[in-house]
């Protein structure tokens, strides 16, 4: 399928593929707005074989901040996105970009890995912040010495600055033991909150991160139950969308995908983005997805919701 020509211009260049769809309604989206990164973290879905996610030569290789704003405008106005996620690679990499990006959208989250200083990007935009585990684990899966660049970055958060920042911990099986030692190190810094995501794995993964069933993810989940009880205020996972992830109920949850009906995923690929089958790309297992923005979604809207 060609790209999408917006009624004359701007070109909306998006090649749809998967179950997304030029006239669909996405109340939110993501956008991968370079494929580049300062890490190469063990358990990152975008690096995975079969997505678009390609790094150019060079910075001057990937669309331009104009074609790129032209481009969520498009679905801004076409599709109804009114929160947008922006992502990489590495979204600080292209601060200018977000600083004009979020004036489109009414809610933004900026999620990044946090080994460049934070700036103010209003109120209206949510920072998230990844740190996978206390310094040994952490710098296991997202590299050496990353732990304590996070730690000084969230340090050093500007005073007044508008933007709130929220401390995001993949959980995996190589964490999991670890979670109040995460939660100790960003309580003493200036983060405002912290939130547990749940690895998602590869179709068949059998890798250090992966657990082998929901069954055995419960222990897990159990753990940031314990934590959020410990600090209701601070840990922003709700106990709804905790008591979702435990089996059975996790399973019924994935089958019926909230974030694959109402969150578009842009991923970038040369001179377009390309919708992947899901926010978490093309080869994952559905069956032990544990993105937080499934439960989260299905906790708040869903059939589930309290
Ligand atoms: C892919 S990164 C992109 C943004 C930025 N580079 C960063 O690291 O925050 C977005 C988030 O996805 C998380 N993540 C990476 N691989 C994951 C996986 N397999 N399952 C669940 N979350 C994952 C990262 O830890 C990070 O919090
Ligand atoms: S910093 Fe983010 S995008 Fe880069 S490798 Fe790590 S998880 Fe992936
Ligand atoms: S991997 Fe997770 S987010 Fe993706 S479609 Fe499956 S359940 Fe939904």
């Amino acid at each position: 399928m060609g790209f999408v020509q917006a009624y004359a211009a701007p070109m909306v260049r998006i090649e749809w593929s998967g179950s997304y769809h030029p006239d669909g309604r996405y109340p939110a989206a993501i956008v991968n707005v370079t494929n580049r990164c300062n890490l190469a973290c063990e358990h990152c879905f975008i690096y995975r074989d079969g997505n678009p996610n390609q790094v150019p030569h060079s910075v001057r290789d990937e669309l331009s901040d104009d074609e790129i704003l032209d481009t969520l405008t498009a679905v801004r106005d076409r599709n109804g996105v009114v929160s947008m996620l922006w992502m990489g690679g590495e979204p600080l990499l292209r601060r200018n970009l977000l600083r004009r990006g979020v004036s489109l959208f009414h809610n933004n989250t900026v999620t990044t890995n946090g080994t460049a200083p934070l700036f103010d990007l209003g109120r209206h935009t949510l920072y998230v912040v990844s740190l996978d585990g206390p310094e040994d684990l952490n710098d296991a899966i997202r590299g050496a010495g990353t732990f304590r660049r996070v730690i000084r970055t969230l340090e050093r958060i500007p005073s007044g600055m508008s933007s709130p920042v929220q401390v995001q911990c993949t959980v995996t099986r190589r964490n999991e033991h670890r979670l109040a030692e995460v939660v100790d190190a960003v309580r003493a810094t200036r983060a405002n909150w912290m939130t547990f995501s749940f690895y998602v794995p590869r179709a068949h993964d059998t890798g250090p991160d992966a657990w082998a069933s929901n069954e055995e993810r419960a222990r897990a989940v159990e753990e940031v139950r314990r934590l959020k009880a410990l600090h209701p205020a601070f840990i922003r996972n709700s106990t709804a969308m905790l008591d979702l992830m435990l089996p059975p109920t996790c399973r019924q949850v994935s089958d019926s995908c909230m974030a694959r009906a109402h969150v578009l995923p842009l991923y970038l690929e040369g001179d377009h983005f390309r919708t992947p089958f899901c926010c978490y790309g093309n080869d994952v297992d559905c069956d032990r997805c544990g993105g937080w923005v499934v439960f989260h979604l299905a906790a708040r809207y869903g059939p589930f919701a309290r």
